[in-house]
């Protein structure tokens, strides 16, 4: 930890546009001040901007206007001005064809938010998958002080005195439905307990991973992510990080302090430890490409594999984001990783102090819910990294979220060639298939869908539901919802719709899953496959105007976390030119 404190009193960023008396100073202040502003508001005080995924139609944010009101009281307390203003909102259980093809386009605004208006630092509010990465991705690439407040999870979604945990219910009721455990009306009188309040999905899904990371990484005040929206304490930690955004704009401590290689390898040690989304591997490649910290799929692999995961949480384990809270939540998480050794405590995070001064004396309330190191759900979690020549560049799965009888497994290929194809026949009783065969998915990857559908995860054919069976080994360049389970193994790169491998696989063909090895084999002659991929032809890929062809033209392969090649690298804070 090296970071220097900034002389205080000294002319902000904002000055640039408000201070003095020239024309445009008058312009920009006067303006501003159609709002009711006081003189002394532009007297060079941080003027911090609070930058809002609110939106009705991504219901897991719906709620951030009243945390910014918080916000701005901390901000107002510690002397600052607030501005709160809007950027592009990705609600993940809403937007079509995916949140995830609007994840660099928030991320676009954003950074373009940032920068171009007269802010000295900035709140981060976020709450839904995507809505943590693309605000931390824009905000690395200006690199002025930010601090990250989430939205906190939902309340336990209850139904028939059990807890509903989200999106990890969905799945495992409609497998339900198909295999006739469970009627219809069932299914339906259980949706109305799902989401009880305000919030994101309250299982660790990839809302709940992202939280973390962003706490893990340093990106937040302690504890954080895990605190329910509905919660008086959500709105107590909104104040403080008002309260310190301030400070930090005074201190000049940006996210290229906070986000260094160390903060990264902590967040990947911290993933494997709550069992966190495989999402969250896209996001951090694409964070750290972002701020020019080298880090690749290996890393992934390497960092994770010493770490137990230890959080109990659906849908690797037992229970829900309110129980994980109560037990101590991410700190108690933190403070047992550094005590295995696992954690770079010297990390500076948004406090000013190393991550370890953050979460060294939180305790664990609750031994049930986040487990002694022996007593963990795996001792190897984290993500496999799998290669081979059906995945070149990588293929991720999940151990925690998987059957342990299927890492190590050979089966007949059973390929769709989309997800339409997919679901015109995956319930046709004449399928020939069965639990031993492996499903193969094709053309969901970032260019593919596009966006990188959350279909990886794909349901069983009844027939073998009906058998009992829950699992089965399923390949994909496709991504998974973080409230999924199952050994399913997502984002092979190059995708099809870019030449993969996977393209070229055919019904039949024996493919060979190996975890502990992490070898991924598709069972031909390398002459074979040469000559498959040599008369492969590309798909005319959807989305050809607009932003979707945009986003098909310029998207990067998953291996690198599916960035817009022209938008990796920090670009600063710098704006040369006024057109007033
Ligand atoms: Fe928004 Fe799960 S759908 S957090």
């Amino acid at each position: 930890m090296t970071f220097v404190k900034a002389t205080w009193p000294r002319a902000l960023r904002s000055q640039d546009w408000f201070g003095g008396t020239g024309k445009n100073a008058i312009m920009h202040r006067s303006w501003m001040k159609n709002q009711g502003l006081p003189a002394d508001t532009f007297d060079g005080r941080p003027i911090i901007g609070i930058c809002n995924t609110w939106s009705e139609l991504t219901p897991c944010n719906a709620h951030l206007r009243e945390i910014a009101e918080r916000v701005k009281r901390g901000v107002y307390e510690a002397g600052g001005f607030p501005v709160e203003f809007p950027v592009f909102s990705c609600g993940e259980s809403t937007l079509r064809p995916t949140a995830m093809m609007f994840r660099n386009l928030a991320a676009m605004d954003a950074e373009e938010a940032i920068r171009g208006n007269p802010i000295d630092g900035v709140v981060l509010l976020t709450g839904c998958d995507k809505t943590t990465p693309s605000l931390m991705m824009g905000a690395a690439s200006v690199d002025i002080p930010a601090i990250v407040v989430s939205g906190g999870p939902m309340l336990n979604g209850k139904w028939r005195g059990q807890p509903v945990g989200s999106g990890t219910a969905v799945w495992q009721f409609s497998e339900m439905v198909k295999s006739g455990a469970m009627t219809l009306e069932e299914f339906m009188d259980a949706e109305q307990g799902m989401a009880r309040s305000a919030g994101s999905c309250m299982t660790m899904g990839t809302a709940s991973t992202m939280a973390s990371m962003a706490e893990a990484l340093g990106m937040t005040l302690p504890g954080n992510a895990a605190i329910p929206a509905v919660d008086a304490r959500r709105r107590v930690i909104a104040q403080l990080s008002g309260r310190r955004i301030v400070e930090m704009v005074k201190d000049d401590l940006k996210p290229s302090d906070v986000l260094t290689r160390e903060a990264f390898e902590n967040a990947i040690r911290v993933n494997g430890a709550i069992g966190g989304s495989t999402n969250a591997v896209l996001h951090l490649l694409a964070l750290a490409g972002r701020i020019g910290i080298k880090l690749d799929l290996d890393d992934w692999d390497r960092l994770g594999r010493d770490v137990p995961t230890i959080v109990n949480l659906q849908p690797s384990g037992r229970w829900l984001m309110e129980e994980f809270y109560d037990a101590g939540g991410l700190p108690a998480v933190m403070r047992a990783v550094g005590e295995m050794g696992l954690l770079h405590k010297d990390a500076l995070a948004v406090t000013g102090e190393g991550i370890w001064d953050g979460v060294k004396d939180a305790p664990n309330w609750n031994e049930d819910v986040i487990l002694p190191v022996e007593k963990a759900l795996t001792q190897s979690g984290g993500i496999a990294v799998l290669k081979g020549n059906l995945a070149p560049k990588g293929a991720v799965l999940k151990p925690s979220a998987a059957s342990p009888h299927l890492l190590v497994h050979r089966g007949r290929a059973v390929v769709f060639e989309s997800i339409e194809d997919y679901h015109a026949r995956i319930n046709d009783e004449a399928l020939d298939i069965d639990e031993t065969c492996v499903m193969v998915l094709k053309y969901c990857g970032p260019k593919g869908y596009p966006g990188m559908a959350e279909v990886g995860n794909m349901g069983l054919p009844p027939k073998v539901l009906r058998k009992g069976v829950t699992d089965m080994v399923r390949i994909s360049d496709a991504r998974m919802s973080g409230t999924a389970y199952g050994t399913v193994i997502l984002h092979t790169a190059p995708e099809a719709a870019d030449g993969g491998p996977l393209a070229v696989v055919r019904d039949g063909d024996i493919i060979a899953v190996d975890v502990p090895a992490r070898r991924l084999t598709l069972e031909i002659s390398e002459a074979e496959l040469e000559a498959r991929l040599k008369a492969w032809v590309s798909p005319v890929l959807a989305g050809a105007g607009g932003y979707a062809g945009l986003y098909v033209d310029r998207v990067m392969q998953a291996d690198t976390g599916a960035d817009f090649d022209f938008l990796v690298g920090c670009r600063g804070s710098k704006v040369e030119r006024d057109s007033h």
